[in-house]
């Protein structure tokens, strides 16, 4: 064989070329020794071969007895039709096979710590180990695959709308989006540290003040927080930027650009439009704000239900100023055991001081925590309330804080359909969740945080009075219940830009030492201006159908932040850090 390089890939073996020579390169998926008959799987990033070697040809025979599994051959030989009984329906290659004449081994393999499948089932601890070998199953190249795709088709419809690709430094300083920093030493300022950019956000706005009015950025973000498993401490941003422009024009573009990218990948396009739901609607509905509407399943208040109530718990709740919060449950018989399981989960894992069912059958039979204090009508007055209410529906009941029991209801909301099947895995249903809390307080902190971040708009002047009142001009993207987006117009006016500062506890010499470039640049013709960052990792997750981000990251981290097959974060050397000014303290 003169050349290594291959004419075709393996999977796009087809009808046409019954009949030609061709070269072929890959790894050895399956080997089978059928005596008379050598048969052997080859694989590549496309798909799978049947190769034959037969006896007759001595010098491939010869090769070929001594081939193991993940071996690499280079193959030549002639395609032809598999017999009717030969036919393999699981792969697209099925009906061909090809009769080897040159069969050379590029690399030997030793026994892989698991087996190279479709999917494989091994511990992830091992597959993460040998991530270079777990890329090479079915199911991995795949979700890499359809992550390139993905990014090309955003790269394809961003250039296609005039939007400039442009890097920003990854050597850059602290901006601050709510989590730690990865802090990198300086060997040439002793004592001075780079932080790695949890986004690219004061870098965007600023292209935006040098003219760049259309940015976009495949940009690596580094977050030193807890993991989950869509989240990693380095991941991903689409991350845009526009000048001239209001939160719908950059919506409408970015559901443009979704529907061109899921075309793209699944060759159908979303809905026309997403719908639009304000934080204080997502909340009150759905009790978090991004909620899964693959379901309904929405949270009422049914704190009217109880106004003449005897039950002292719910008169103290109400008469606290609380509120009784339902979902209900449609035509939905629950064991006693069931009730009770449901009971200790609200209590144990959504920290909920107790909850309430009621379910009355069509024969009115009442099934209740309280049944015995429920006045007569109680069935009737929920149904004011609780509109798809229906006799034979159970309802569960929160009875809290406003805050409280709608947080708790939103996660026995998700808790409750997943256990019962009720999510409909195929759909997408994206929407917008807008017009954000400016800001939050903290009550450990005793201090206000940004909700979104401090560079985004208020939309109204900043009321001092009421700063928990005050909407920011910020909007999320979700999609089926997960945040994949998330942007805001800018603040362009350096009085607005400080007042934030203010706001966030910072005193003048702390802002001016932490954004003078930024308040500076304020100064000279700041255009108005806003953008959007989709967590990529977490959007190609969700189109994947998979769980974890970590499965469509080609080299991800565990969730202790560690890489299993490079062995990092690793130890440095006492010279390393003598050359950055640096010790380790003896405590750690
Ligand atoms: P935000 O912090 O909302 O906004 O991030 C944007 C999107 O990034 C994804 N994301 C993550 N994905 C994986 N691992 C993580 N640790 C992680 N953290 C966030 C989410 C999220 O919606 N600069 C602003 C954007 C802007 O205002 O334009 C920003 O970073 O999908």
């Amino acid at each position: 064989m003169k050349s290594y390089s291959s004419s075709t890939w393996c999977g796009n073996v087809s009808e046409k070329d019954v009949g030609k020579k061709l070269v072929l390169c890959g790894w050895v998926a399956k080997f089978r020794d059928h005596g008379g008959l050598i048969f052997i799987d080859l694989r590549d990033r496309s798909g799978f071969l049947q190769l034959v070697c037969k006896p007759e040809d001595k010098e491939v025979w010869a090769v070929a007895q001594d081939i193991k599994n993940e071996y690499v051959l280079s193959v030549e030989g002639t395609v032809l039709e598999r017999s009717a009984e030969a036919v393999n329906n699981k792969i697209p290659t099925g009906r061909y096979e090809v009769a080897v004449e040159k069969l050379e081994i590029s690399a030997t393999a030793q026994l892989t710590p698991f087996h190279i499948a479709e999917k494989t089932n091994a511990a992830e601890e091992i597959r993460l180990t040998s991530r270079y070998l777990d890329l090479r199953t079915d199911h991995m190249q795949k979700n890499i695959k359809l992550r390139h795709d993905v990014t090309f088709a955003m790269r394809e419809f961003l250039n296609s709308n005039e939007f400039l690709e442009i890097e920003t430094p990854l050597l850059s300083k602290s901006t601050p989006e709510g989590a730690r920093d990865f802090l990198v030493p300086s060997r040439m300022t002793p004592g001075s540290f780079y932080a790695l950019p949890q986004s690219p956000q004061l870098y965007k706005q600023l292209l935006m003040a040098s003219g760049f009015d259309r940015y976009f950025q495949v940009a690596r973000c580094f977050r030193d927080e807890d993991l989950r498993a869509d989240r990693q401490p380095e991941f991903t941003q689409l991350d845009i930027e526009m000048s001239f422009v209001k939160e719908s024009d950059i919506q409408a573009m970015c559901e443009d650009m979704v529907k061109a990218v899921l075309k793209k990948v699944t060759g159908n396009g979303a809905k026309q439009s997403f719908p639009v739901l304000t934080y204080k609607e997502a909340i009150s509905r759905f009790g978090c704000d991004r909620p899964d509407t693959r379901f309904d399943m929405q949270i009422h208040d049914i704190t009217a239900a109880f106004e003449k109530t005897s039950i002292n718990f719910l008169q103290k709740t109400i008469d606290d100023g609380g509120k009784i919060g339902a979902i209900c449950i449609k035509q939905q018989e629950f064991s006693r055991s069931e009730l009770d399981k449901w009971t200790g989960h609200a209590t144990e894992k959504l920290d909920a001081g107790g909850l309430l069912y009621f379910r009355q059958k069509a024969d009115g039979t009442v099934t209740s925590t309280i049944s015995k204090l429920l006045p007569a009508d109680f069935f009737d007055s929920v149904k004011n309330c609780l509109p798809e209410y229906e006799a034979g529906d159970m309802i569960f009941a929160v009875a809290d804080g406003f805050e409280k029991a709608w947080q708790i209801l939103g996660r026995l909301r998700l808790d409750v359909a997943k256990a019962l099947k009720l999510i409909d895995q195929s759909k997408m249903e994206f929407l917008w969740v807008t017009d954000f809390p400016m800001f939050e307080w903290s009550e450990e902190d005793k201090r206000w945080y940004a909700m979104h971040h401090p560079f985004t708009s208020p939309k109204d002047a900043l009321n001092k009075d009421d700063l928990g009142g005050v909407t920011a001009k910020a909007y999320d993207l979700v999609l089926n219940g997960v945040e994949i987006a998330g942007g805001s117009i800018r603040i362009n006016s350096p009085e607005v830009q400080k007042q934030v500062f203010d706001v966030l506890g910072m005193e003048k010499t702390e802002y001016e030492s932490k954004f003078g470039f930024f308040l500076k640049a304020l100064c000279y013709g700041f255009p108005p201006h806003g953008g959007i960052a989709f967590g990529l990792d977490r959007f190609v997750m969700m189109l994947a159908g998979e769980e974890s981000i970590r499965d469509v990251i080609a080299f991800p981290k565990t969730s202790t932040g560690s890489c299993l097959m490079m062995q990092s974060p690793s130890g440095v050397s006492v010279e390393q850090l003598k050359e950055l000014g640096l010790a380790l303290s003896k405590n750690k």
